[in-house]
């Protein structure tokens, strides 16, 4: 049977073992994956870990407050905050192919945690040395979809595998890499992590960044956090929450559409949603919500999303499609 404190018990060793003295950071998406992948590096190394969480300015709403403290508190575990969302937007300006923004975002990432470790070293006192050391919370999944299992397609290149630059210093710890969703999800309660992190639905690295199609602005941003923001209000008010594997809400921002509110035309543009249910994200299957929730979720984002005069429901499965949209 498949047990997960002999693989916490064997990944602790093995971390140890790799470490040594040396000083390792971990970056922190406010996903369930990193978040595991961190305690459990915690376990074996402890004070020895600092964790980064990057503000891409990608964010959903609530989200950088969610890590800050809620994580913080619930580990105990030492945490840089880095606002980087100029550096990110500025770098994705102009740009709306999906590999692109992947492989930027990818790339952004890596060089915002090379800039926190000369902050990590200097809280450790080991001045002069590096973090040789970078632990990620890649699973199974993540590599097989960026071309890296055995002879895979790259489907999509997942933001810590085939979205990684080549010139990377960091050595990875990746001690999820072998799991899937269920089983990081086991390890994570069995470290004691509590359930409002273990059983967040899963929310990709590249943030709302891959959910506007079309170019990355702030504006485009602003909007798409708020009707995401509704839309997961409603599913958890109506105790949808562990009924579906994820819903990303997607802003097809460059189609536009003619509406009418209150006796004035509008030409906005349509919001999508994309609720599915899946056991590991490598197949799913869209999720048949109940229409009351899907119609309040409608009526809200077109009341109090200026610009969005339509929404839409998509019922594809994976395959043919894919759960994010880029
Ligand atoms: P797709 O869209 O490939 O998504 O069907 C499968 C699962 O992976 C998530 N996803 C990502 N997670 N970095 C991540 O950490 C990424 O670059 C990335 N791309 C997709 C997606 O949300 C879904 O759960």
């Amino acid at each position: 049977d498949w047990d997960p404190s002999s693989i916490i018990e064997d990944q602790v060793a093995a971390i140890r073992a790799k470490v040594g003295s040396d000083q390792v950071i971990c970056g922190l998406s406010g996903g369930v994956d990193s978040a595991v992948a961190a305690a459990l590096v915690h376990k074996a190394i402890g004070d020895q870990l600092t964790c980064v969480f990057v503000d891409h300015g990608l964010l959903r709403k609530g989200e950088a407050q969610q890590v800050k403290h809620d994580f913080v508190a619930a580990t105990g575990i030492k945490l840089i905050a880095v606002d980087a969302s100029e550096d990110f937007l500025g770098a994705l300006k102009g740009v709306s192919e999906p590999e692109r923004k992947r492989k930027i975002i990818g790339e952004k990432f890596i060089r915002t945690f090379e800039k926190a470790q000369r902050q990590v070293i200097e809280e450790a006192g080991k001045a002069g040395k590096e973090v040789k050391f970078l632990v990620q919370g890649t699973l199974y999944p993540d590599v097989v979809e960026s071309g890296g299992g055995d002879g895979a397609a790259n489907i999509k290149s997942h933001h810590n595998v085939g979205g990684l630059p080549k010139d990377i210093h960091f050595e990875l710890i990746e001690p999820l890499r072998t799991l899937f969703k269920d089983e990081v999800r086991a390890i994570g309660s069995q470290l004691g992590l509590p359930d409002e992190i273990v059983w967040r639905q899963p929310f990709p690295g590249p943030g709302l960044g891959i959910r506007i199609i079309g170019e990355i602005t702030r504006p485009r941003l602003d909007l798409l956090r708020e009707a995401d923001a509704i839309a997961r209000e409603e599913l958890s008010a109506a105790g949808l929450d562990r009924d579906i594997w994820q819903c990303p809400v997607v802003l097809l921002a460059d189609v536009h559409s003619v509406g009418v509110q209150g006796d004035e035309r509008t030409y906005g543009s349509p919001v999508v949603l994309r609720p599915v249910s899946s056991e590991d994200a490598m197949t799913a299957d869209w999720s048949r919500l109940p229409y009351d929730v899907l119609a309040r979720i409608s009526t809200r984002i077109t009341n109090e999303c200026p610009g969005v005069n339509r929404v839409v429901l998509d019922v594809t499965s994976k395959p043919p499609a894919t759960i994010e949209w880029e």
